[in-house]
């Protein structure tokens, strides 16, 4: 697919087959992600075990309920909600500490992500609130394996998109937040 088709065809995908994402196209979506500009660190944990996903999806939704944040208490008294959409893997970033460089450096290789699964055919979605269930809890840290000394800064979920296509671009070209200065 061409590259500027996979940019605009890309949407958050909030609802994914149970299929399993093939090897070579994690390693494919790892390449993308390192291949991102890079100022930062970062480390990639690639989550399919089913139940660490389904801890750390359980342990968010908790979170979100008790947060008092009406962004994440609303959707979380929706039945059947899930923070991690029913992805079967989950690229969870880490670093030694959420710095705006780290930060930025782990988004930028998210975005890259995101637009390489779309041109491979599967959906992504770009997941922060949900390192709630994550941050705090040690056990569920050790479990996961990050490395000693990194925390949870962010995340992307790979799946195949259950639901919505990704096949017709939308049309989100607007020059309202754009100046030119010629
Ligand atoms: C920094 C950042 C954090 C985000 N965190 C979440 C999240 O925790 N959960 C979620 O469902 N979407 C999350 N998103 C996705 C946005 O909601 C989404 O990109 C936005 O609504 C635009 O929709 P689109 O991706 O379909 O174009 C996040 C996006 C960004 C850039």
């Amino acid at each position: 697919m061409d590259t500027l088709m996979a940019i605009e065809l890309r949407k958050s995908i909030r609802n994914y087959l149970p299929k399993p994402v093939e090897t070579e196209i994690i390693a494919q979506l790892l390449r993308a992600g390192n291949s991102a500009p890079k100022v930062g660190f970062f480390h990639i944990t690639v989550i399919e075990n089913p139940e660490v996903l389904k801890e750390i999806n359980d342990q968010a939704l908790v979170q979100y309920k008790n947060s008092g944040d009406k962004l994440l208490m609303g959707p979380a008294a929706v039945e059947g909600y899930q923070p991690l959409y029913g992805a079967p893997v989950f690229f969870l970033f880490s670093a030694p500490f959420a710095s705006p460089s780290n930060e930025a450096t782990a988004s930028c290789a998210v975005t890259c992500i995101t637009i390489a699964a779309t041109a491979l055919g599967l959906g992504s979605c770009y997941i922060h609130s949900a390192l709630l269930g994550i941050k705090g809890n040690p056990k569920l840290i050790e479990k996961i394996g990050i490395p000693f000394g990194l925390t949870p800064i962010c995340g992307v979920v790979i799946g195949y998109s259950a639901d919505e296509s990704l096949t017709s671009p939308r049309s989100r070209f607007t020059e309202e937040n754009v100046n030119y200065c010629r």
